[in-house]
C-alpha cells in the first residue's frame, strides 16, 4: 500500500525550508507541500492568539490540498499553536518542533548551554516545561534574536548586518561560557556557516531538523502512510510569490514555481 498524498509543512516564512530539506533527504519518495506565511512574518513578536489564527488558516489550506500529515516547521508556531491544531484535527498526524534542549543537555561538557530563539518561543509555557523536564541541572542562557529572521527572509546569510546581529546575540552566551548553543528557530540553521566562522571551535551548535525528519518517518511508518511513488514538491506563500521564488535556489537548492496562498 502506498499513500501518495503529500505531507504539509509550514513556517512563518522561509525558515521551515531548513526542515523541509531534512525531510526530503530522508524521505525522497514523499510529496511535500510547503507554505511560507511570509505575509505575516515574523511570528516571534506576535501574540499567541494571532499565531493560532494563522496556523488554523494554513492547516485548513493544507488539508484542502489533501495533506496526510502536518509538520509545524516553526518553534514559535509550535509553542503557540501545536496543542490547538491537535485538538482541532484529532485524526491528523501532526509533527511539531521545539528547541533541542534534550540533545543539548546531553552534549554539553561544562553544563552551560545557550538558546538562540524568538521572544515568543522563549516566553512560552511550553519552553519553560521543556527546561524543567530536560535541563533541571543545567545552566541555560537564553537569547532572543530580533531582526535575524528578517535577514534570512531577505536571503542575507553572509551580510555585514547579519554578522553584526550574530555577534551581538552570541556575545552574552560566550560571556557565560556556553559550550553548546541551540538554534531554536528554523531560520537559524541557514546561519550555521556564519556562526561557525565566528564562534570558538569548541562550541557545538544543535538544531532539530534531522530529528523532526526521523519523527516524520516513524509516524508515517506506524500509521502505514508512507509513499512508494514518485514525489513532487510544491511551494506556496502568503506574500509575493516572486520573493520566495528568488530565495529557493539559495535555501532549497533548486528553482521551483510558487503559488499564492
Ligand atoms: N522560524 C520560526 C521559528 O522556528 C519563527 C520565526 C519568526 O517568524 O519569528 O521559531
Amino acid at each position: 500500500m502506498s499513500d501518495e498524498r503529500p505531507i504539509g509543512v509550514f513556517d512563518s516564512g522561509v525558515g521551515g525550508l531548513s526542515v523541509l530539506r531534512e525531510i526530503h533527504a530522508r524521505l525522497p519518495l514523499e510529496s511535500l507541500i510547503y507554505v511560507a506565511d511570509s505575509g505575516h512574518v515574523p511570528y516571534g513578536e506576535k501574540t499567541p492568539e494571532y499565531i493560532r489564527e494563522r496556523c488554523r488558516a494554513i492547516a485548513d489550506f493544507l488539508l484542502l490540498k489533501n495533506a496526510k500529515a502536518l509538520v509545524v516547521a516553526c518553534n514559535t508556531a509550535t509553542a503557540a499553536a501545536a496543542a490547538d491544531l491537535r485538538e482541532r484535527y484529532p485524526e491528523l498526524p501532526i509533527i511539531a518542533m521545539e528547541p533541542a534542549v534534550k540533545p543539548a543537555a546531553a552534549a554539553t561538557r561544562n553544563g552551560v548551554i545557550g538558546v538562540l530563539a524568538t521572544s515568543g518561543t522563549l516566553a512560552s509555557a511550553r519552553f519553560a516545561a521543556l527546561l524543567d523536564r530536560f535541563a533541571a541541572d543545567i545552566c541555560v542562557v537564553t537569547q532572543p534574536c530580533p531582526g535575524l529572521v528578517e535577514q534570512v527572509e531577505a536571503g542575507k546569510l553572509d551580510d555585514p548586518e547579519t554578522e553584526r546581529l550574530l555577534k551581538t546575540f552570541t556575545g552574552p552566551l560566550l560571556a557565560q561560557g556556553c559550550d553548546t548553543v541551540i538554534l531554536g528557530c528554523t531560520h537559524y540553521p541557514f546561519l550555521r556557516r556564519a556562526l561557525e566562522r565566528m564562534l570558538p571551535p569548541e562550541v557545538t551548535l544543535v538544531d532539530t531538523g534531522a530529528a523532526v525528519a526521523r519523527q516524520v518517518e516513524r509516524l508515517l511508518c506506524n500509521k502505514s502512510l508512507t509513499s512508494a511513488g514518485a514525489s513532487t514538491t510544491s511551494f506556496w506563500t502568503s506574500s509575493e510569490p516572486d520573493v520566495l521564488q528568488k530565495r529557493l535556489p539559495l535555501l532549497w537548492g533548486a528553482k521551483a514555481d510558487v503559488g499564492r496562498f
